[in-house]
C-alpha cells in the first residue's frame, strides 16, 4: 500500500495529532453538558452507563474513524469513498461522510450560541460584574441574557468568526499551537477549580451524587441520553476525528493514541462534575437546573472566592477556548471536502461555511426568545438541534461506521492500518466494534423506541 499524504497537510508528531484530537473531543459537552445531563438523569448510575459507553462503544469506534480517516487521506466524504473503493465495495459509503457534514452544521449552529454566552461570561467576569452574586442574581443575569437576541447574536457572530478565521489558516498551523499550550492550561485550571470546590461544605454531595450508584434512578431514556454523550464528548459518528485521522503520522499507534484522548477527555467531564456539583450543594441550587447549570452555578463560586474575578474569567476563557477548539473540528469536514471537491481556496470555503452557520445559529439562539414558540418533535429549535444529533444521528453515524469498518472492508485494510502487534488486542477491539457496539446502540434504540411508544 502506498503511504498517501492529504493534500490539507498533516501534524507534525504523534502528539500533536493527540493534543488537537483531545482539543476537539474536550469541549462544551464535558464542561457544560456532562454537568447538567448528569444532573437531570439523577447522577451516579448514568455516570457509570456513560463510563460504559465510552469504553465498549466510543473507543472502538473512535479507533475506526482515525483509521478510516489514514487509510482515506481525504475530508471524510472522501475517506469512505476511497476506502470503500478500495475494498471493492460501492462508493455509496460516502453517505455516511455526507450525514455527518450535516450533523456537524445542526451541532454548530446550537454550540456557537452556547459559545456566545461563554463568551459573554468572560467579559462579564473580565469587567467584574460577578463579584459577590448571589445565586438568585446570578440566574436573572443567564436569564436576562437569553432574553436579548440582540446581544445574543453578537457573540454568536463574534464565535462564528472566530472559528472560521482558524480555519482558513488551515487547521494545522493555527491548531497546532494553540492546543500545545491551552490543553494543559485548561487542565490546570480545572484542577485549580477542583482544589477550590473540594473546600466548600457541598463537596461530599457532590462527590456522591456523582459516584453513587442507583440504577432506579435510570430510565432508557437516560441511556439512550448516557450513550449519545458518550458519541458527541468523543466527537464521534459525524466524521470530526475521521479529519484528524487524515493528517495524522503514519507510524504512529492509533489504539495508543485513542486511549490517550478518551482518557483525557473523561477526566475532564469527571473532574467538571466534582467542580460544579459541590458548588451547586453548598449554595443550595438544583442539579437538575438544565443548560444553564454551569453559567449560575459557577459564577456565585466566582464571586465569593478569594480572587475570583480572575479566575472567572480565566475559566470561561479556557471554557472559550475548548469550545473553539471543538468547534474547528465540526467544520473542518465540510471545509476539507469544498476544497478537495471543487479546488477551493480556503477563504471562498470559509465564507460559504461561515454565513450557513451563522444563519442557523440565529434560529437556535431565537428559541430562547422570538421564536420560542416554534417547536420540532416537541422541541424549541435550540432543544431539537441538540437532540437529533446527539441522540439520533452521532449514535447512527457510528453504527454506520462500526459496521463499515467491522464488516464491509476487510480484515486486511484494518489490522494493516491499526498495527496492533498483540492478537488478543486486535481481537479484543474487533469484537467490540463488529458485534458489541453495532448491538449495543441498536438495542438502546430499540428499547427507547418502544418504551416510547408505550
Ligand atoms: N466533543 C465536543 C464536546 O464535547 C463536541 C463535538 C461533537 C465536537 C462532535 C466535534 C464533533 O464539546
Amino acid at each position: 500500500m502506498q503511504d498517501k499524504t492529504s493534500i490539507h497537510g498533516a501534524w507534525t508528531s504523534r502528539w500533536i495529532f493527540i493534543l488537537a484530537a483531545t482539543g476537539s473531543a474536550v469541549g462544551l459537552g464535558n464542561i457544560w453538558k456532562f454537568p447538567y445531563i448528569t444532573g437531570e438523569n439523577g447522577g451516579g448510575a448514568f455516570v457509570l452507563v456513560y463510563l460504559c459507553c465510552i469504553l465498549l462503544v466510543g473507543v472502538p469506534i473512535m479507533m475506526a474513524e482515525v483509521l478510516i480517516g489514514r487509510r482515506g487521506r481525504q475530508s471524510p466524504i472522501n475517506a469512505m469513498k476511497s476506502v470503500a473503493l478500495e475494498a471493492g465495495r460501492p462508493q455509496y459509503w460516502s453517505l455516511v461522510g455526507w450525514t455527518g457534514v450535516l450533523a456537524g452544521f445542526m451541532i454548530f449552529s446550537f454550540y456557537s450560541v452556547v459559545a456566545g454566552w461563554v463568551l459573554f461570561y468572560i467579559a462579564g467576569m473580565g469587567v467584574g460584574d460577578f463579584i459577590a452574586i448571589g445565586s438568585a442574581d446570578a440566574g436573572s443575569v443567564f436569564n436576562d441574557l437569553l432574553g436579548d437576541p440582540q446581544t445574543l447574536i453578537i457573540w454568536h457572530s463574534i464565535f462564528v468568526m472566530m472559528v472560521m478565521l482558524v480555519i482558513v489558516g488551515g487547521v494545522k498551523k493555527g491548531l497546532e499551537n494553540a492546543v500545545k499550550f491551552l490543553m494543559p492550561a485548561l487542565f490546570f485550571l480545572l484542577l485549580v477549580m477542583l482544589g477550590y470546590s473540594s473546600q466548600t461544605e457541598g463537596f461530599a454531595a457532590g462527590w456522591d451524587f456523582l459516584f453513587h450508584y442507583d440504577p432506579s434512578e435510570l430510565s432508557w431514556d437516560s441511556v439512550l441520553v448516557a450513550l449519545g454523550h458518550s458519541f458527541f464528548t468523543l466527537s464521534l459518528g459525524m466524521g470530526a476525528i475521521m479529519a484528524y485521522g487524515s493528517y495524522m503520522p503514519k507510524k504512529t499507534s492509533i489504539g495508543g493514541a485513542v486511549i490517550w484522548i478518551a482518557i483525557m477527555d473523561t477526566l475532564v467531564a469527571l473532574i467538571a462534575g466534582l467542580v460544579i456539583f459541590p458548588i451547586v450543594f453548598s449554595n443550595g441550587m438544583d442539579p437538575g437546573a438544565g443548560p444553564g447549570l454551569m453559567f449560575v452555578t459557577l459564577p456565585v463560586a466566582f464571586g465569593q472566592m478569594p480572587g475570583g474575578q480572575i479566575f472567572g474569567f480565566v475559566f470561561f476563557l479556557l471554557v472559550g477556548i475548548a469550545a473553539w477548539t471543538s468547534a474547528i473540528s465540526l467544520m473542518e469536514p465540510a471545509a476539507a471536502w469544498l476544497v478537495e471537491k471543487f479546488n477551493w481556496h480556503r477563504i471562498p470555503a470559509c465564507i460559504v461555511l461561515g454565513l450557513i452557520v451563522w444563519g442557523m445559529g440565529i434560529a437556535a439562539l431565537g428559541s430562547f426568545n422570538f421564536i420560542s414558540d416554534v417547536k420540532l418533535l416537541g422541541f424549541n429549535v435550540f432543544d431539537f438541534l441538540d437532540f437529533m444529533t446527539a441522540n439520533i444521528m452521532l449514535p447512527l453515524g457510528g453504527l454506520f461506521i462500526a459496521i463499515f469498518a467491522g464488516w464491509i472492508i476487510t480484515r486486511n485494510i484494518v489490522a494493516n492500518e491499526l498495527a496492533i502487534s498483540s492478537p488478543l488486542l486486535f481481537n479484543a477491539w474487533y469484537i467490540a466494534l463488529r458485534f458489541i457496539a453495532p448491538i449495543g446502540v441498536s438495542v438502546i434504540f430499540v428499547l427507547n423506541l418502544i418504551e416510547k411508544l408505550k
